[in-house]
């Protein structure tokens, strides 16, 4: 697959170990919410990251330091720079026509949801949003879903929002409410959890995971989700909640 040259038109900090970047390609790409790209950047490395939004030729990721590529971009790159992008790929989340959805993520996971909060809002479907974060320094992109859904979050270490973890917000919030769909994105273990609360409930659930990659379409094997099989770069990086059943009957 070919690269698109992209130029960084700007970049914000989200926290101290968040930042957001705003790109803009040579042509036109039609991400759906959930799909990832590749992102390279010559001499570095080539990391995948989920569109956290897209209109015609420009772009935004999200993106948390982690190591070479992730550091690389937090220290070095500037507005003007040049960056190489495949894509999009692999699946994305499907959208529901009507009712309600509610989407829970942890951390940087808000990155396609947001997204995707933003699609569900132009087809008027009733969207709640559950973010959770560590610490009070790690908040971030709250004020941005407040201005599209109905959001709440939740910290587990300080004084803001709903003392605790999402998932213990996830279990309050449909005590009492009803949703048509479910999507998440987080860590696996808060994926796993929300899809096993979720089939027990009979609400349809989809989450994004991750798992290292390399080649990104479907070849090398780095990415897939064992004992399943399932290639996270092509049959994810979303992923219906029965096709994770399996997982989550084994000991
Ligand atoms: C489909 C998909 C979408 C993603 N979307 C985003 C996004 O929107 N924003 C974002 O910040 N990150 C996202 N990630 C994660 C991101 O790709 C990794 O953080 C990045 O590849 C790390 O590269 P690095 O060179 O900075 O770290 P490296 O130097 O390669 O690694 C540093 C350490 O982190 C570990 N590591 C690296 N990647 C992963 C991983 N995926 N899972 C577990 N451990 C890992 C390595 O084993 C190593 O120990 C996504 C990953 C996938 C698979
Ligand atoms: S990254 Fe190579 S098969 Fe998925």
């Amino acid at each position: 697959m070919n690269y698109r040259i992209g130029k960084i038109e700007g970049i914000r900090t989200l926290t101290k170990s968040i930042k957001e970047y705003e790109i803009v390609l040579d042509e036109p790409i039609n991400p759906e919410p959930g799909q990832f790209a590749m992102l390279w950047i010559p001499g570095v490395g080539e990391i995948p990251l989920s569109f956290a939004d897209a209109e015609t030729k420009r772009i935004k990721f999200i993106v948390a330091r982690v190591g070479k590529v992730t550091g690389h971009m937090h220290d070095k790159l500037r507005a003007g720079d040049k960056v190489f992008i495949r894509g999009p790929l692999g699946r994305g989340f499907t959208r529901i026509r009507g009712g309600r959805a509610l989407l829970v993520a942890g951390g940087y996971g808000l990155a396609p949801l947001y997204f995707l909060s933003r699609k569900l809002r132009s087809m008027e479907c009733g969207v709640k949003a559950l973010l959770g974060f560590k610490s009070d320094d790690e908040i971030f992109y709250v004020k941005e879903f407040e201005e599209l859904v109905e959001t709440e979050i939740s910290v587990e270490h300080g004084s803001s929002g709903h003392r605790g973890t999402v998932l213990d917000l996830f279990k309050d919030v449909i005590r009492v409410e009803r949703f048509n769909m479910v999507y998440a994105c987080g860590r696996e273990e808060l994926n796993l959890a929300l899809i096993r609360k979720c089939l027990r409930m009979g609400v349809p659930v989809e989450a994004s995971f991750e798992r290292i990659m390399r080649c990104g379409a479907g070849i090398c094997g780095s990415c897939s989700i064992e004992p399943l099989g399932i290639r996270v770069c092509r049959d994810g990086p979303v992923i219906d909640g029965s096709m994770i059943a399996p997982m989550l009957e084994a000991p």
